[in-house]
Protein backbone atom coordinates (compact mmCIF):
# COMPACT_ATOMS: atom_id res chain seq x y z
CA UNK A 1 0.00 0.00 0.00
CA UNK A 2 1.07 3.67 -0.73
CA UNK A 3 2.53 5.88 2.40
CA UNK A 4 0.06 6.10 5.41
CA UNK A 5 1.27 9.84 5.51
CA UNK A 6 -0.06 10.80 2.75
CA UNK A 7 -2.77 13.06 4.10
CA UNK A 8 -5.86 15.54 2.69
CA UNK A 9 -6.88 17.74 5.48
CA UNK A 10 -10.69 18.87 4.67
CA UNK A 11 -12.33 21.79 5.70
CA UNK A 12 -14.90 24.33 4.75
CA UNK A 13 -13.37 27.68 6.93
CA UNK A 14 -10.90 29.69 8.08
CA UNK A 15 -8.08 27.00 8.14
CA UNK A 16 -6.03 27.42 11.43
CA UNK A 17 -5.94 23.56 11.96
CA UNK A 18 -4.63 23.51 8.12
CA UNK A 19 -1.90 26.15 8.67
CA UNK A 20 -0.75 24.36 12.07
CA UNK A 21 -0.61 20.89 10.50
CA UNK A 22 1.25 22.33 7.05
CA UNK A 23 4.05 24.43 9.02
CA UNK A 24 4.85 22.25 11.57
CA UNK A 25 5.25 19.42 8.75
CA UNK A 26 7.86 22.06 7.34
CA UNK A 27 10.06 22.36 10.72
CA UNK A 28 10.33 18.52 10.87
CA UNK A 29 13.25 16.90 10.05
CA UNK A 30 11.50 13.23 9.89
CA UNK A 31 8.53 13.95 7.73
CA UNK A 32 5.78 12.45 9.57
CA UNK A 33 3.18 13.22 7.27
CA UNK A 34 2.80 15.22 3.94
CA UNK A 35 0.06 17.30 3.05
CA UNK A 36 -1.30 15.95 -0.28
CA UNK A 37 -4.04 17.52 -0.73
CA UNK A 38 -6.63 20.21 0.95
CA UNK A 39 -10.37 19.91 0.40
CA UNK A 40 -13.39 21.51 1.21
CA UNK A 41 -17.36 21.30 0.16
CA UNK A 42 -16.90 25.79 0.75
CA UNK A 43 -15.75 27.07 -2.28
CA UNK A 44 -14.87 30.65 -0.77
CA UNK A 45 -13.20 28.34 2.53
CA UNK A 46 -10.56 30.92 3.68
CA UNK A 47 -8.89 27.77 4.41
CA UNK A 48 -8.20 27.34 0.33
CA UNK A 49 -6.10 30.71 -0.19
CA UNK A 50 -3.98 29.97 3.08
CA UNK A 51 -3.23 26.28 1.23
CA UNK A 52 -2.74 27.80 -2.56
CA UNK A 53 -0.61 30.24 -0.80
CA UNK A 54 1.45 27.37 0.62
CA UNK A 55 1.34 25.96 -3.14
CA UNK A 56 -0.29 22.88 -1.55
CA UNK A 57 -2.96 21.45 -4.14
CA UNK A 58 -6.16 22.31 -3.68
CA UNK A 59 -9.84 21.30 -4.38
CA UNK A 60 -13.55 22.31 -3.65
CA UNK A 61 -16.91 21.81 -4.64
CA UNK A 62 -20.21 23.10 -2.93
CA UNK A 63 -22.23 20.41 -1.54
CA UNK A 64 -25.49 22.68 -2.41
CA UNK A 65 -27.89 20.49 -4.34
CA UNK A 66 -26.21 17.14 -4.10
CA UNK A 67 -27.31 14.40 -1.59
CA UNK A 68 -24.62 13.69 0.88
CA UNK A 69 -23.82 10.24 -0.71
CA UNK A 70 -23.44 11.86 -4.04
CA UNK A 71 -21.37 14.51 -2.52
CA UNK A 72 -19.65 11.78 -0.54
CA UNK A 73 -18.91 9.13 -3.61
CA UNK A 74 -17.17 12.37 -5.75
CA UNK A 75 -14.92 13.36 -2.68
CA UNK A 76 -13.84 9.71 -2.51
CA UNK A 77 -13.13 9.05 -5.97
CA UNK A 78 -10.96 12.46 -5.84
CA UNK A 79 -9.45 11.63 -2.35
CA UNK A 80 -8.28 8.18 -4.31
CA UNK A 81 -7.09 9.88 -7.30
CA UNK A 82 -4.63 11.66 -5.01
CA UNK A 83 -3.27 8.53 -3.22
CA UNK A 84 -4.44 9.61 0.03
CA UNK A 85 -4.28 7.52 2.69
CA UNK A 86 -5.20 8.96 5.58
CA UNK A 87 -7.45 12.60 5.96
CA UNK A 88 -7.47 14.99 8.61
CA UNK A 89 -10.47 16.66 9.47
CA UNK A 90 -9.86 20.40 10.76
CA UNK A 91 -13.23 22.54 10.94
CA UNK A 92 -15.19 20.68 7.87
CA UNK A 93 -18.33 21.98 8.84
CA UNK A 94 -20.30 18.58 7.06
CA UNK A 95 -21.52 15.17 8.52
CA UNK A 96 -19.89 12.26 6.28
CA UNK A 97 -22.14 9.52 4.67
CA UNK A 98 -21.75 6.39 7.05
CA UNK A 99 -21.18 4.68 3.15
CA UNK A 100 -17.67 6.84 3.27
CA UNK A 101 -17.05 6.62 7.13
CA UNK A 102 -17.26 2.57 6.51
CA UNK A 103 -14.87 3.49 3.62
CA UNK A 104 -11.98 5.06 5.46
CA UNK A 105 -12.92 3.13 8.64
CA UNK A 106 -9.50 3.97 10.85
CA UNK A 107 -8.27 6.48 8.15
CA UNK A 108 -10.18 9.81 9.28
CA UNK A 109 -9.06 12.29 12.47
CA UNK A 110 -11.05 15.12 13.60
CA UNK A 111 -9.97 17.86 16.10
CA UNK A 112 -12.88 19.32 18.56
CA UNK A 113 -13.01 22.31 20.55
CA UNK A 114 -13.73 20.08 23.68
CA UNK A 115 -12.47 17.47 26.43
CA UNK A 116 -14.55 14.90 24.51
CA UNK A 117 -17.02 12.76 25.85
CA UNK A 118 -17.66 16.23 27.24
CA UNK A 119 -19.45 19.13 24.97
CA UNK A 120 -20.09 17.14 21.54
CA UNK A 121 -21.60 19.22 18.64
CA UNK A 122 -21.08 22.90 18.49
CA UNK A 123 -21.24 25.81 20.57
CA UNK A 124 -18.54 23.82 22.92
CA UNK A 125 -16.98 26.51 24.68
CA UNK A 126 -20.19 28.24 25.81
CA UNK A 127 -21.19 25.42 26.98
CA UNK A 128 -18.32 24.60 29.09
CA UNK A 129 -18.52 27.93 30.70
CA UNK A 130 -22.40 27.10 31.84
CA UNK A 131 -21.56 23.80 33.33
CA UNK A 132 -18.95 25.67 35.42
CA UNK A 133 -16.03 23.49 34.06
CA UNK A 134 -12.44 23.61 35.53
CA UNK A 135 -10.86 22.79 32.09
CA UNK A 136 -11.65 23.27 28.56
CA UNK A 137 -9.52 21.93 26.04
CA UNK A 138 -9.09 19.77 22.65
CA UNK A 139 -9.13 16.23 21.65
CA UNK A 140 -8.08 14.45 18.24
CA UNK A 141 -10.45 11.39 17.93
CA UNK A 142 -10.92 8.68 15.01
CA UNK A 143 -14.26 9.55 13.09
CA UNK A 144 -17.10 7.01 13.36
CA UNK A 145 -20.52 7.53 12.36
CA UNK A 146 -21.41 8.87 15.61
CA UNK A 147 -21.06 12.17 15.65
CA UNK A 148 -17.92 12.88 17.94
CA UNK A 149 -17.62 9.67 19.41
CA UNK A 150 -14.75 7.70 18.11
CA UNK A 151 -11.82 6.74 20.06
CA UNK A 152 -9.84 9.58 21.97
CA UNK A 153 -6.30 9.46 20.21
CA UNK A 154 -5.07 12.90 22.18
CA UNK A 155 -6.04 15.52 24.29
CA UNK A 156 -4.70 18.81 26.03
CA UNK A 157 -6.50 20.39 28.66
CA UNK A 158 -6.86 24.47 29.07
CA UNK A 159 -7.85 26.14 32.69
CA UNK A 160 -10.64 28.17 32.83
CA UNK A 161 -10.69 31.66 33.89
CA UNK A 162 -12.90 33.34 36.38
CA UNK A 163 -13.50 36.21 33.47
CA UNK A 164 -13.76 34.03 30.07
CA UNK A 165 -15.58 34.21 28.10
CA UNK A 166 -16.60 31.70 24.96
CA UNK A 167 -14.48 33.82 22.92
CA UNK A 168 -11.35 34.32 25.01
CA UNK A 169 -11.63 30.55 25.53
CA UNK A 170 -11.98 29.85 22.34
CA UNK A 171 -8.67 31.67 21.27
CA UNK A 172 -6.87 29.47 23.66
CA UNK A 173 -7.87 26.31 23.23
CA UNK A 174 -7.68 27.15 19.28
CA UNK A 175 -3.75 27.47 20.36
CA UNK A 176 -3.66 24.03 21.88
CA UNK A 177 -5.50 22.63 18.85
CA UNK A 178 -2.49 23.98 16.85
CA UNK A 179 0.32 22.04 18.85
CA UNK A 180 -1.67 19.14 19.88
CA UNK A 181 -2.94 18.44 16.21
CA UNK A 182 0.59 18.12 14.16
CA UNK A 183 1.75 15.71 16.63
CA UNK A 184 -0.88 13.56 17.10
CA UNK A 185 -1.36 13.20 13.49
CA UNK A 186 2.53 12.36 13.49
CA UNK A 187 2.38 10.06 16.23
CA UNK A 188 -0.80 8.15 14.17
CA UNK A 189 0.96 8.22 10.70
CA UNK A 190 3.72 6.38 12.45
CA UNK A 191 1.36 3.79 14.60
CA UNK A 192 0.22 3.31 10.84
CA UNK A 193 3.53 2.63 9.65
CA UNK A 194 4.14 0.34 12.01
CA UNK A 195 1.30 -1.75 12.13
CA UNK A 196 1.66 -1.90 8.15
CA UNK A 197 5.59 -3.01 8.71
CA UNK A 198 4.14 -5.74 10.83
CA UNK A 199 2.12 -7.02 8.35
CA UNK A 200 4.65 -6.81 5.76
CA UNK A 201 7.12 -8.80 7.85
CA UNK A 202 4.84 -11.32 8.30
C1 LIG B 1 -11.61 24.34 15.34
O1 LIG B 1 -11.98 24.91 16.55
C2 LIG B 1 -11.78 22.86 15.38
O2 LIG B 1 -11.56 22.31 16.65
C3 LIG B 1 -13.21 22.67 15.00
O3 LIG B 1 -13.46 23.65 14.03
C4 LIG B 1 -12.56 24.73 14.21
C5 LIG B 1 -11.84 24.93 12.92
O4 LIG B 1 -11.01 26.06 12.94
N1 LIG B 1 -13.46 21.32 14.54
P1 LIG B 1 -9.96 26.29 11.76
O5 LIG B 1 -10.76 26.32 10.46
O6 LIG B 1 -8.98 25.17 11.79
O7 LIG B 1 -9.34 27.61 12.05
Amino acid sequence: MADPGRVAVLLSGRGSNMLALAEHKRRELDRGYEIVLVASNVPAARGLVLAKRLALRTWSKSHEGMSRDAFDTLLDSVLRDHDVELIALAGYMRLLSDNFVTKWEGRILNIHPSLLPLHKGLDTHRRALVAGDEYAGCSVHLVTSELDSGPVIAQAEVRIRPRDDPESLAARVLEEEHRLYPIALEEYCRALRQAEGGRDGG
